[in-house]
């Protein structure tokens, strides 16, 4: 079943300026899904209308099977937002923000300490219990507010940016805590981040977005076939070497674009065998010194930049 069913929204602002230009996307219930795109790509202006704070200017949103624009009071009970600024106050207790926020939400107060009790547990925060909120690192004040806004048990958590910022340890801290929220409590994450790595391990699925529209939509392993175009990987021991190659690859015709990163070319190949047999061939009759040769799929960093630089849409 689906959670969200976007079809052709549009979000033009007072100033005319159209932050979402006919956007459909669909996201499963009880999955990770997050959206990718650059600054401005309209990722905020989304989640503000998808949590209802704006209306959009035309389309249809579906949320949970209802129409978010006729039962916006009931979507605000099926769902929680986390923003990117933290929203626990630092003078109460650990304990005393989790009590507040169930209140906050009229949760019933034998039902609240039995959730408070499974989510600190859940979210490795027993051990912060005894100490003073204001202490906190970043990451443990956000897997704290996260906690917070699952007390009342939403169906869609809304997240945006969970991790910038973060060191590694801290993202990797989140992503635990983002994917035992949807294997223990089913719930349905909507996240936004720039991070394409964090993107690639932890969604089910993937949105692309540029200029409010949607590029392309999968799972990490779909959109890296994306493309239909595996590259062509030529090692070298240094750049130096990699810059050298190429610059005689490009006198002559088998490579017709080529990159280079982490001492090796790359380069789309537009029929595999042939152009690595070619490439093989040319490379040992030149004499030319080189560690490996190979066949690799893109990586959804090379989607990524495919899709939203000026070759996009
Ligand atoms: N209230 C507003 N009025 C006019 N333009 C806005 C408003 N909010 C955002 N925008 C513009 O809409 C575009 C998308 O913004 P936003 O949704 O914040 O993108 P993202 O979160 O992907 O960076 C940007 O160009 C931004 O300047
Ligand atoms: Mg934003």
């Amino acid at each position: 079943m689906s959670a969200i069913v976007i079809d052709k929204l549009v979000k033009e602002y007072k100033n005319g300026f159209r932050a979402l230009d006919g956007l459909s996307l669909k996201v499963n219930s009880s999955e990770i899904f997050s959206l990718l795109g650059p600054n401005g790509a309209g990722k905020s202006s989304l989640i503000n209308i998808l949590t209802t704070l704006y209306k959009p200017t035309s389309g249809n949103v579906t949320m949970l099977g209802k129409d978010l624009c006729k039962d916006p009071g009931w979507v605000r009970t099926q769902i929680a937002c986390v923003a990117q600024n933290v929203s626990i106050d630092e003078h109460l207790s650990l304990m005393e923000n989790m009590i507040f926020q169930s209140r906050l939400y009229k949760v019933d107060s034998d039902i609240a300490k039995k959730r408070i009790n499974t989510l600190i547990d859940s979210f490795g925060l027993s051990q912060y219990l005894k100490y003073p909120v204001a202490s906190y690192s970043g990451g443990v004040k956000r897997r704290l507010d996260i906690a917070m806004n699952m007390i009342s048990m939403p169906k869609v958590l809304f997240l945006d940016e969970p991790t910038v910022g973060m060191d590694i340890t801290s993202r990797r801290a989140m992503w635990e805590v983002m994917q035992k929220i949807r294997d223990d409590f089913k719930t349905t994450i909507f996240l936004t981040t720039h991070y394409l790595e964090e993107a690639d391990e932890l969604s089910d699925t993937i949105c692309i977005m540029k200029e409010g529209c949607e590029l392309a939509q999968g799972t990490p392993r779909s959109l890296r076939q994306y493309t239909k175009q595996n590259i062509l990987r030529i090692g070298f021991s240094d750049i130096e070497k990699a810059k050298n190659c190429a610059a005689i690859i490009a006198k002559t015709h088998i490579l017709p674009s080529m990159t280079i990163r982490e001492c090796s070319i790359f380069a789309d190949t537009e029929d595999n065998q042939r152009t690595f047999q070619n490439v093989n061939k040319w490379l040992l009759e030149k004499d030319i010194y080189f560690k490996s040769i190979e066949i690799v799929q893109p990586s959804l960093e090379d989607i990524f930049l495919k899709l939203t630089g000026s070759e996009g849409r």
